[in-house]
């Protein structure tokens, strides 16, 4: 069954955990991202875990072999239950990432190509391929360093799923309820198109944080969730 994960972009603490009270037993799954761990720092995870919630660190690792598997070491002894780091550090950190997300028992996924680059941005880079090229090449490269899964858009989940196969981990963002605003996001799906699509994870921000009601908002996307199975 595809999984809820509501995304915490909170500049501070209290925030972020009113939030999460608000919401209840509808979400076990938080994203913790940049602005909020860089803000708070790792107290943020252990507060999620003191409530019995799942972490996803949202961090993005892009470095070096030796600093990205330490990084994901780290992230795992503060309580995170899934990180990533970006496909396009090649294969020898994807390899040593994927060795120390085993070994620290924690969930690794790679970024392929961020959604915000499209094929300008990917030759102003040096890189003269589709973005949908490079998600499938990064995919396939994140597969066979041992790393199980990427963070896709959900217009890239049949991609995923006939290049990388049905247990490829893939966490979606990029989700909107029915009827609810886009906010600055372009290419869109539902809860439920994601979860028929096979999305493992939907990652929800505005949608809910936003709403008059984040318990309802997070409650009706969980029973969709539940209903598409
Ligand atoms: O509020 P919204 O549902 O758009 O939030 C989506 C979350 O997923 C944000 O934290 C955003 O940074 C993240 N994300 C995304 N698109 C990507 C990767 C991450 O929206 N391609």
């Amino acid at each position: 069954m595809t999984e809820l994960i509501t995304a915490l972009d909170y500049s501070d603490a209290q925030s972020a955990l009113k939030t999460v009270d608000l919401i209840g037993p509808s979400c076990q799954w938080y994203k913790v991202g940049k602005e909020l761990f860089t803000a708070v720092g790792p107290s943020i995870v252990q507060e999620l875990k003191a409530r019995g919630k799942k972490v996803f660190l949202d961090m993005k690792f892009h470095d070096i072999p030796n600093t990205v598997s330490k990084a994901v070491h780290s992230a795992a002894a503060i309580g995170a239950d899934l990180c990533n780091v970006h496909a396009s550090g090649g294969t020898a950190m994807l390899t040593a990432a994927g060795q120390a997300a085993k070994k620290a028992g924690i969930l690794l996924v790679a970024v392929t190509v961020l959604t915000s680059m499209d094929e300008a941005e990917l030759a102003s880079i040096g890189l003269s391929v589709t973005p949908q090229e490079q998600v499938k090449r990064l995919a396939l490269l994140t597969q066979s360093c041992g790393v199980p899964g990427v963070v896709c858009s959900a217009l890239e989940l049949p991609v995923i799923r006939t290049t990388c196969g049905a247990d490829f981990i893939t966490v979606v963002p990029g989700i909107r309820p029915a009827g609810s605003s886009a906010d600055d996001q372009k290419r869109i799906m539902t809860p439920a198109q994601a979860a028929q699509q096979g999305a493992t994870y939907i990652v929800v921000g505005r949608p809910i944080t936003k709403a008059d009601n984040p318990a309802e908002a997070a409650a009706a996307i969980a029973a969709t969730l539940a209903s598409s199975r």
